[in-house]
């Protein structure tokens, strides 16, 4: 079966296709430099981008994996969550599409890509696992089951999300957006234990950042740290506190599969503190390829591949839905 998907619920125009899990062709537009000037995504650029791209991106998708556009048998689309001007964007290239080549089309949850998107680099990996998926919206951790979108919500943020307190200490400590990548760089050098930054609701499964996101703010004013340091100590907290909560519900729920995921999970330092603590709690960490971390049209492809299995594709050949909806309600808002 081959698939076409479609991602444009953030900054990132992306088109896929994938020959059931197999990914023919894969290509993504990052605005993060053209939103880089305003300090972080505006909402009418990324729509007006998103337009000027995405039919550009689907024929160098096609022509790349040597296909007509009839030569796809169904179409999946990002539909929520995400900024309603962009979903709308690639609902409306999507919805018609299937309208003019009369195929099914599958309206996915976004997170739906990211919880799943650690199958796409390991076939290895099957259900049931614990899903960590850090991004500039969510932190999230799930428990993924053997059926597809059988995801149960065990711990979430209540304020901030990882990847948006890296946005915010980025900017805190001059850098621009997206504010993962600079952190990262910049903790390269710096000390990891200068700053003892402390973990909030150490006890309880859900997250919280805005504490985090203070005391870092009050280093900075304060000035006795380096900048190097003070990136360095934070990222370690955020590591720290991600898989200390992680980690907990996988053995409480006596699962010792575990995948971190979305665009938090690019950082390496947090790769290492994942995969060394996992090793000694006997959790056995997955993460996707580097490029199916942040936002892709791969891992929506993929997400209808497992929502297709052992169903009839035709009961999807319904354009009544809309961007911003989702007929796959997982729980999350
Ligand atoms: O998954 P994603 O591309 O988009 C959302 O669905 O939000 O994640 C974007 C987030 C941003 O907050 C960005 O700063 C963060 O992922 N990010 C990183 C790194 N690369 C991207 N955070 C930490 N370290 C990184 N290397
Ligand atoms: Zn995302």
């Amino acid at each position: 079966m081959i698939i076409l998907g479609i991602e444009t619920s953030c900054d990132e125009t992306s088109v896929a296709i994938l020959n059931n899990k197999e990914v023919i062709s894969s290509f993504t537009f990052s605005q993060a430099d053209i939103h880089a000037v305003f300090g972080g995504v505006v909402p009418e650029v990324a729509s007006r981008n998103h337009l000027m791209k995405i039919k550009p991106l689907f024929d160098k998708a096609l022509a790349h994996a040597g296909m007509k556009a009839e030569d796809i048998d169904l179409i999946a689309v990002t539909s929520a969550p995400g900024l309603i001007g962009s979903l709308f964007v690639g609902v409306s290239f999507a919805k018609g599409l299937a309208y003019a080549l009369d195929k099914p089309i599958m309206d996915v949850h976004h997170l739906a890509g990211h919880i799943l998107s650690a199958e796409l680099s390991d076939s290895s990996l099957k259900p049931p696992y614990i899903a960590l998926v850090v991004s500039g919206g969510h932190t999230h951790i799930y428990k993924v089951t053997d059926k597809p979108l059988n995801f149960t919500l065990l711990g979430r943020t209540i304020d901030d999300a990882a990847g948006e307190a890296f946005d915010k200490v980025s900017k805190m400590l001059g850098g621009s957006y997206p504010g993962g990548p600079f952190v990262e760089k910049l903790a390269v050098t710096g000390n990891n234990a200068a700053i003892p930054f402390p973990i909030a609701l150490k006890k309880e499964d859900n997250f919280s950042f805005s504490g985090l996101k203070t005391a870092v703010l009050n280093q900075v004013q304060r000035g006795d740290y380096s900048a190097e340091d003070i990136a360095a100590s934070f990222q370690h907290t955020v590591a720290k506190t991600l898989y200390l909560k992680t980690s907990r519900i996988a053995l409480k729920e006596k699962i010792n599969s575990m995948v971190v995921s979305g665009g938090v999970a690019c950082n390496k330092a947090l790769r290492n503190y994942f995969s060394e603590n996992g090793e000694k709690d006997k959790l056995v960490i997955h993460f996707p390829a580097f490029d199916l971390c942040n936002d892709n049209a791969a891992m929506i492809a993929y997400a209808a591949y497992r929502m297709s299995e052992g169903v009839d594709i035709n009961i999807y050949k319904d354009l009544g839905f809309a961007a911003g909806d989702t007929r796959h309600e997982i729980s999350a808002p």
